[in-house]
């Protein structure tokens, strides 16, 4: 069940991110690199400020995170995408993903975009899957990260209205 992150959350959020982050990255980070832990609590409680964060419940526990921030007026980003490894390729990733999309076009927003490692075959084939196009590359000490950008459908009823708009322009 997905549901809103309140800040009593704060801390099992902070967890899934540090040990998912660890399990997933040491292998593809040189060790001069590799962050850890990869989030405080104190810049997680900032992000809460500034982010919509959403939770995947399962029984009680979160297996899963994702924010989404506003860019500007068209643009919006998604920020810590974390699966619990016990609790991955259950769709539960899709699952966030997917609800922060409807989200951010309900908001308004055209395009999302994230950035990820190029190195992390596993996050740049999710991405693809829901869509998402490399855009840009960027050359850091560990290879080089990556921009992926997708543009979001209508909702229903924008779409409904741009079609009657069109339609009496015509
Ligand atoms: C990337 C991540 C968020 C995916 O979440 P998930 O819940 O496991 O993904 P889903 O079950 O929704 O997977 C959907 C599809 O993505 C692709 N995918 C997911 N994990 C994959 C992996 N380890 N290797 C290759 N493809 C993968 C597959 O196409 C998968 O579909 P399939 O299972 O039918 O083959 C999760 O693996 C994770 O938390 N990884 C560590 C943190 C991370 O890298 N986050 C991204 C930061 S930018």
């Amino acid at each position: 069940m997905i549901a809103r992150a309140c800040s009593d959350d704060a801390e099992e959020i902070l967890s899934i991110i540090n040990t998912s982050n660890r399990e997933s990255y040491k292998k593809i980070m040189p060790k001069e690199h590799f962050r850890e832990p990869v989030l405080s609590l104190e810049k997680l409680l900032e992000d809460f400020e500034s982010m919509t964060f959403r939770v995947h419940r399962n029984q009680g526990t979160i297996a899963g995170v994702a924010a989404l921030e506003t860019e500007s007026e068209e643009t919006g980003r998604i920020h810590w995408v974390y699966i619990l490894p016990e609790y991955q390729r259950q769709g539960i990733g899709t699952a966030l993903v997917t609800h922060l999309e409807r989200k951010a076009a309900e908001m308004g927003l055209r395009r999302l975009r994230l950035l990820t490692v190029e190195k992390a075959c596993w996050a740049v084939n999710f991405y693809k899957r829901l869509g998402y196009s490399l855009t840009e590359k960027i050359e850091r000490p560990w290879g080089f990260d990556v921009f992926m950008t997708k543009e979001l459908e209508l909702p229903q009823r924008d779409a409904a209205r741009d079609h009657s708009l069109e339609a009496s322009s015509e």
